[in-house]
């Protein structure tokens, strides 16, 4: 067996006695446990006709040799690299990038950086934009653009795109402006395609299937990924890894399907809000990769019924927001259930140092066998947790032996693969996200594009 690091569910503060009502039974959990043994029949079956695309990423691979060539051919000559995009096009890059080259990444010399600095536009508040611009603008010619977007028409990625084009051109020239951009599209399909082959913009792309929130496994999340130092080889193969633990047909034995579950049963019981909260500043946005994927897919009106569903998705931040969040979770509404990332062996600890020996309020941290800051955040941790527990709050704990490009590639296959299992269960298709669409066209109505000078059909009235 292989001694591979693998993350690990606790769920046992879903079923402790002391939740009273709140614990789930045996029962509930052997009855669901029925419907969703039928639903991973059905996700392996539609998988071999060539649905939920995602999870294949890691096995199929598309493009990864393009990939390395790109990340190969502009590492050298690149200090600066800009990622336009927006939702899934965004949130995975930033993700990897926090969990594996940790907070202070962009402020490390050349020297001590894996690769160039990395900025990710996922707004286009003007005071952003600016001051990456004018940071990066002394420096164009060492600047790599990418830009992402699978529809090519998010208006967000279009206006920067237009922006830094401009920059580019004026500093470099047409030419030289062209070599710095590479362009993450659809592979036939969209207005970005288009461009790519009027310009003659290198390019890769978002396969055909996946859809932005699934697809950081993929050429959209690789390739900043791979810029800057990352193991994408190990990312990959740690998802992989999780495959067939996910693939198990018995619901109790597959994480995907346990936690799926959990969450929807707690969703039946009204305990609709879902909090993430990673105990580790590196797995931070995780959480908020997380809160997309599980809002934007699972947030839906069921066609069947015309009920809205879908649990809210929140993340948190563990030990900073015990100091903000954890008065409400503990006495505000119990209608949570509480998801915490722990980290077993940090990257580094740091010593607590042993001083104030008469001062017992600052003494006994220096002293004890857990005198590190990791042992203290892991402290922090079980407090909480036990604190829930106290106040009758379900909890759950995905364990990160390390935080690495395998756990990490295992963590974000887990989650994506739990989404068609809760989809399934909620009776909605977790691939489309229609209600984006009416605030999208009166984006374009105000911004004036052509097309677009009625009020769309849905405000307009009859
Ligand atoms: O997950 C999704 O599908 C969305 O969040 C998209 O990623 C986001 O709207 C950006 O779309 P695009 O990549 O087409 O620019």
């Amino acid at each position: 067996m292989s001694d591979a690091p693998m993350l690990q569910l606790d769920t046992r503060y879903v079923s402790d006695p002391a939740l009273g009502e709140h614990a789930l039974n045996e029962s509930e959990l052997a009855a669901l446990a029925a419907q969703v043994g039928e639903i991973l029949a059905q996700i392996t079956a539609e998988r071999g006709q060539g649905r939920h695309r995602f999870r294949e990423l890691p096995h199929e691979r598309p493009e990864l040799d393009a990939i390395k060539r790109v990340a190969a051919d502009y590492r050298d000559t690149t200090d600066d690299m800009i990622v336009l995009g927006i939702g899934g096009s965004a949130l995975g890059n930033i993700a990897l990038q926090t969990a594996l080259n940790g907070p202070t990444y962009n402020l490390l010399p050349a020297d001590q950086r894996r690769g160039p600095r990395l900025f990710v536009m996922d707004n286009v508040d003007p005071v952003l934009v600016e001051s990456v611009l004018s940071y990066v603008g002394q420096n164009w010619g060492r600047t790599l653009v990418n830009v992402i977007s699978k529809s090519g028409e998010t208006a967000e990625t279009s206006a920067q795109f237009l922006i830094v084009r401009d920059r580019l051109i004026r500093a470099l020239g047409p030419e030289k402006a062209r070599d710095r951009i590479v362009v993450t599209t659809d592979a036939s399909a969209g207005t970005m395609r288009a461009i790519v082959e009027r310009e003659g913009y290198r390019s890769l792309c978002v396969p055909e299937g996946v859809g932005g929130r699934f697809s950081v496994l993929s050429a959209v999340g690789l390739l900043s990924a791979a810029m800057c130092g990352i193991d994408i080889d190990a990312l990959l193969d740690g998802a992989a890894s999780m495959d067939p633990l996910v693939s198990k047909p018995e619901p109790q034995d597959n994480p995907a399907a346990l936690l799926a579950m959990i969450y929807h049963l707690y969703d039946q019981r009204g305990k609709n809000m879902h909090v993430m909260m990673p105990y580790s500043q590196q797995l931070r946005d995780l959480a908020d990769w997380y809160r997309q994927l599980y809002a934007e897919s699972l947030g839906k009106i069921r066609p069947s019924d015309g009920t809205c569903v879908g649990p809210t998705p929140i993340k948190a931040l563990g030990a900073t927001d015990q100091h903000s969040q954890v008065q409400l979770y503990r006495e505000g509404p119990n209608n949570k259930v509480f998801t915490f990332l722990e980290v077993e062996r940090f990257a580094c600890d740091v010593p607590i140092p042993r001083a104030f020996e008469g001062t017992e309020a600052m003494a006994y941290l220096g002293r004890s066998d857990r005198s590190t800051l990791g042992g203290l955040l892991n402290a922090e941790k079980r407090a909480t947790e036990l604190a829930m527990l106290a106040s009758r709050r379900p909890s759950l704990t995905v364990l990160f032996p390390e935080i690495s490009e395998r756990t990490v590639g295992q963590f974000l296959y887990l989650f994506e693969a739990m989404i068609p299992i809760m989809g399934k269960l909620s009776g909605i298709d977790p691939y489309n996200q229609p209600a984006v669409e009416l605030g999208k066209k009166l984006t374009f109505h105000f911004m004036g594009r052509a097309g677009y000078e009625q009020m769309p059909g849905e405000l307009a009235g009859p």
